[in-house]
This record gives C-alpha cells, sequence and structure tokens, in this order.
C-alpha cells in the first residue's frame, strides 16, 4: 500500500499543490531562460527594458515565491498526514486555503503578466522584493496578502492535526516529519508578520492611493525582516528531505533525531533577527543593530554545518551497509544511477559552495564590494535555484509516484536531469559571481559591457555574459527534461499499489536519546519572539516615531 491508498484525501491535496507549483516552474523557467539568453547582444532584440522588468518580476515571484511556497505546502501535507498517521481535520478548510492561496496567486500572476501588454494599465513590474519607489497595481499586493494569509491557515492545519494527533498520544515524541514541519511554519508566523504588516498597513493604502508619500526605510526593514527568514522556509523543507529521506535513499538511516531536532530549534531562533545583513548599505540604521544581525547571521552557519555532518554521516552509513569501504572509497557505493539520490546529492554540494558565497555577502565590510552586483543571483542560484530547487525536483521522483500511484517513466532522462542541472548551474552561476567581482550590476536590462559578435571574447565581461547564457540554456533543457518525466509518469507511468519503496527506517540514535526540552515548542516560539524584539523594536522606534508615512526620516 502507497501513500495514495492509504491518506487519499491528503493525496489529493498534496497533488493540488504540486500541480500549482509545477506550473510556476515551467513558467518561470521560461523567464530565465530569456533573462540568460538577454545578456548576449544576439538574443537582446526580443523584449525591450521595460517588459525584461517584468520577465524578471515573474521569474522571482513564481519562482521564488509561488513555486516553493506551494511545493512545501504539499511536501508538508504528505509529511504531517503520514507521520501522524491520520488524513486532514476537516477537508472544506484544507481546500479553502489551498483555493485562497491559488487565488492570491493567480491575482498577483496576472498583474506581473499585463506588464506584456501594450498600453495596460494593470502592472507589477516591483521584482519579487515589491518594495517602494516602485509600485504596482493594488491587485498585486492584495495577491500577495492573500497567499500569506493562506499559508497561515496551511499551517494551522498542521497544527490542528498535530493537537488532535496529541490527544492519544500524551507521551510520546513529536514524530519527527511533524516536528520539522511544525518547527518550519512557527519560523514562517514570525517572519511573515513584518511582510503583512507591510503590505497591508503601508502598501496597500498607497498603491490605492489613500496615502500619497511613503516612507522608504519602513517598508524596506519589514520587507527584509522577512526576506531573510524566507530563505530559510524555503530551505528548511530542503533539509526536510536531506534528513528523513535522503538517508534512506543512500541505503542507510537517519544518523541522528536529537541533532535534526536541534538543527530546527537554532532555525526558529536565528532566522529572523538577521534582516539588516541585507540593509548594511542603507543609511537610518545604526551601525550596533547591523552588527548584530551579522553576529546571529554568522551563528546560523553552525546549523548549517550541524546538517553538513548529520547527513553527510548518514549517506556514509549508508553507502557502507551497501558494501562501502575506506575512507572516500565508500562515495562510489552511493547510489549514483538513483536519479531522487543524485539531485539531492547534488543540491547538497552546491549548498556548501552557495555556504561560502554567502559568508560574503553576510560581513558588512566585504558585502560592499558585491552589493547590488550579479554576484547576489550568483549566489542563491546556488541556494534557492539549487539547493532547494534541484531537491524538490528529485525528491518528486520519489514522491509523485507515492501520490499517483503510477511508477517512474524514462528513467534515464530522469537521470541526466540532475546531473544537466548541475553543470548549467556551474556555468551560469562561477560567471555571475566572477562578473559580480568585476562589478556587473544585477537587475539591469542593458548588460552589455564590452565588444561582441565577431571580436574575440574570451577574458571579457562578454565572455562571462555568455557563460550565464549557455549555463541558462543547460538549466533550461534540464527543466524541460524535468517536466516531461513528471507529466510522462502522472499521465501514463505505470499502475502499481507500491511504485516506489517508501519504508522510511527509524534513526540510528532515535529520540529516546533526544532530550525532552527540544520538544517543547511553547518556550522555542517565546524566545524566538525576544531575539526578534532585540532586533527591530529599537530600530523600528526609530523609523516610525515621527510619523509612519513621513518619507527620508532618519533618526536624529
Ligand atoms: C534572477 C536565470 C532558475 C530565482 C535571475 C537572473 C538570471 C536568471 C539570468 C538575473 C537577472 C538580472 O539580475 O537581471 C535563471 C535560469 C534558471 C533560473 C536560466 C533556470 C532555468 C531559478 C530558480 C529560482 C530562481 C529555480 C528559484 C527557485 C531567481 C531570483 C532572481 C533570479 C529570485 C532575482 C530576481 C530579481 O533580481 O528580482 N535568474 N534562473 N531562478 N532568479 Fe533565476
Ligand atoms: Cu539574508
Amino acid at each position: 500500500m502507497t501513500f495514495l491508498h492509504q491518506y487519499p484525501k491528503a493525496a489529493k491535496v498534496a497533488k493540488a499543490n504540486f500541480i500549482v507549483a509545477f506550473i510556476a516552474l515551467a513558467i518561470g523557467g521560461l523567464f530565465g531562460f530569456i533573462q540568460a539568453l538577454h545578456r548576449t547582444d544576439v538574443f537582446r532584440g526580443f523584449f525591450n527594458s521595460g517588459e525584461y522588468y517584468t520577465l524578471l518580476t515573474g521569474h522571482g515571484v513564481l519562482l521564488a515565491l509561488i513555486f516553493t511556497t506551494f511545493f512545501i505546502a504539499g511536501l508538508f501535507v504528505w509529511g504531517v498526514t503520514r507521520s501522524l498517521d491520520r488524513e486532514p481535520e476537516n477537508m472544506t478548510f484544507t481546500w479553502s486555503w489551498f483555493w485562497l492561496m491559488t487565488i492570491g496567486l493567480i491575482m498577483t500572476a496576472v498583474t506581473i503578466l499585463g506588464g506584456l501588454v501594450p498600453d495596460s494599465s494593470i502592472r507589477a513590474a516591483v521584482l519579487y522584493t515589491f518594495y517602494p519607489p516602485l509600485q504596482a497595481h493594488p491587485a498585486f499586493y492584495i495577491g500577495l496578502a492573500l497567499v500569506i494569509v493562506a499559508s497561515w491557515m496551511a499551517g494551522a492545519d498542521w497544527f490542528w492535526s498535530y493537537n488532535k494527533w496529541r490527544k492519544n498520544h500524551p507521551d510520546e515524541r513529536i514524530p519527527i516529519l511533524t516536528f520539522m514541519a511544525l518547527f518550519t511554519m512557527m519560523m514562517w508566523y514570525v517572519c511573515t508578520i513584518g511582510v503583512a504588516v507591510e503590505v497591508v498597513g503601508l502598501l496597500i493604502p498607497w498603491s490605492l492611493g489613500w496615502v500619497t508619500e511613503i516612507e522608504p526605510l519602513l517598508p524596506r526593514t519589514l520587507f527584509w525582516y522577512f526576506g531573510h527568514a524566507v530563505v530559510y522556509f524555503w530551505l528548511l523543507p530542503a533539509y526536510y528531505v536531506w534528513y528523513a529521506i535522503l538517508p534512506k535513499l543512500s541505503g542507510g538511516r537517519l544518523f541522528s533525531d536529537a541533532m535534526t531536532r536541534i538543527v530546527f530549534v537554532i532555525f526558529l531562533l536565528l532566522s529572523t533577527p538577521v534582516g539588516y545583513h541585507h540593509q548594511y548599505a542603507d543609511p537610518g540604521i545604526s551601525v550596533g543593530f547591523k552588527f548584530y544581525a551579522m553576529a546571529t547571521t554568522m551563528l546560523l552557519l553552525l546549523p548549517s554545518l550541524m546538517t553538513l555532518f548529520t547527513v553527510v554521516a548518514s549517506m556514509e552509513h549508508g553507502a557502507r551497509q551497501r558494501g562501502g569501504k575506506g575512507y572516500l572509497k565508500w562515495i562510489g557505493k552511493l547510489p549514483w544511477d538513483s536519479p531522487a539520490f543524485v539531485g539531492c546529492a547534488l543540491a547538497g554540494i552546491m549548498f556548501a559552495a552557495g555556504g561560502f558565497s554567502g559568508m560574503i555577502n553576510a560581513s558588512m565590510n566585504i558585502n560592499l564590494l558585491i552589493h547590488n552586483t550579479i554576484w547576489v543571483p550568483g549566489h542563491f542560484h546556488l541556494t534557492v535555484g539549487t539547493a532547494v530547487a534541484l531537491t524538490f525536483m528529485a525528491i518528486s521522483y520519489w514522491l509523485i509516484p507515492q501520490l499517483t500511484g503510477r511508477k517512474l517513466k524514462f528513467k534515464t532522462l530522469a537521470l541526466i536531469q540532475p546531473y544537466a542541472w548541475f553543470l548549467g548551474m556551474t556555468l551560469m552561476s562561477n560567471a555571475m559571481h566572477r562578473a559580480g567581482l568585476a562589478g556587473v550590476p544585477r537587475r539591469t536590462a542593458e548588460p552589455q559591457y564590452s565588444g561582441f559578435e565577431f571580436e574575440p571574447i574570451f577574458g571579457t565581461m562578454a565572455e562571462m555574459d555568455w557563460q550565464i547564457a549557455i549555463g541558462g540554456t543547460i538549466l533550461t533543457i534540464s527543466l524541460i527534461l524535468f517536466l516531461w518525466v513528471i507529466t510522462a509518469s502522472w499521465m501514463g507511468g505505470e499502475k502499481s499499489d507500491r511504485p516506489v519503496d517508501d519504508y522510511i527506517p527509524e534513526p540510528l540514535s532515535g529520540a529516546e536519546h533526544t532530550p525532552k526540552i527540544l520538544d517543547n515548542m511553547k518556550l522555542w516560539f517565546a524566545l524566538a519572539i525576544i531575539l526578534v524584539l532585540l532586533a527591530y523594536s529599537f530600530p523600528l522606534w526609530e523609523m516610525i516615531s515621527d510619523g509612519i508615512f513621513e518619507p527620508g526620516a532618519l533618526p536624529r
């Protein structure tokens, strides 16, 4: 029996979420392809500068905000249902958050795409960071607000299931798949308050014309209050897969239950009070608070290094179960012919590289060297663009069969896909990092920096631009392979009662060795709030004390 037969209602919800996620991935990916080509003189003619920003907004919103959120919702529905062994409590409620989120997404997407219609007044070329002075049609912000509210409801749905389960299991530890989902959602509640206040309190009134002036610093600060934690909202579900499923795919078991819980607790505590590291160059925030944010950001390396240790130890255990020997030779015994495993493993390797460039971004002084250059997209295509996106694609090869009751088709194409993504991203991201060091800005529709076409381009900016274009093309091919394999398997894969081996073994060191205090959600949630208040109350007070909409206000 597979998930579909055991929990048919939850399977339907998870599938609906995955369909929306994959459509967003397809459209957003297409825009990425156009952006990458746009960096060469040869393919620049198709879209003008105004349209470039429409596409760039669509790319960022559809991939970083929509693809991720819907995929995560599907993944958590799967994990919470399975680990608590109960279907969602009330299907009307469950479907209502799904549809609310979808309506919000459609409103947002339509306002963005309106920018491609000549003379349309419905526009939202405000990029996925959407803070002033760029202004969008009100429907863009209202759509975003609906998505956020719906995601809160989704979280409430999982807490609801957990509370019901708790009544019948008063003394048991929170099952690990539910633990990770609930801690991720607690972090999401803490951080989305900032963006909700920004959108509802400032941007919607401003876009409707109820207020005409707006201070730039306050909405930026509220956005970045959310904007770093959101990266952990994307990343923790990838960790979810690496902790819960990857050890099994490697042929072994999770190394330590305790390490897993500790890591999620640290992320809940430290993800939010770090937002100023996106504002090192902003005037109006005292340097001491920026320093505090730098310190907490650097502390966040700790749970990621712990993850590296635990996940690699689990993989090594798996490889040794499969007959692996030696200090490093065991790596060869890992299942390098399994698409789900390969995608997760390569995603993890790229994440390590993303961690290094992230340390540079986080350093107050070196940050100035790369601030707002194309280095930054170089960095986050390794993190969200690969560690997260490639993990999500890879684990779909394992999840979708469980949800549809059909076997995966075209295994060879599925296996080529993650390797192609790795290759394309190596080219694109490396060139972006190099170009950024040379001072090339990000988010520019006019990217030409030196001669093109018939001149030798090696060693010039044009060479890096071409590498971005070629890397982007390989990525697009990889994306098409993914969508093709998934669609074909979903529609026409061979039907089976057990299309994949979905058994997940117990950890090597189980919950009985894990301190009980780690499961105390109220305690950790309260501590998270205190850390946020320490970081944000004084600077926010300085910003609003002279009037909330007062433009240009600086601390005295
Ligand atoms: C920006 C290409 C996949 C998220 C960019 C840029 C390029 C690009 C060239 C820089 C544009 C500029 O600064 O002017 C691609 C290609 C992809 C891909 C070819 C694969 C086919 C992804 C994925 C994600 C992602 C999977 C996230 C899940 C972003 C974000 C931005 C961006 C958030 C920044 C947008 C902004 O600055 O407002 N992409 N990308 N991309 N990409 Fe991608
Ligand atoms: Cu950040």
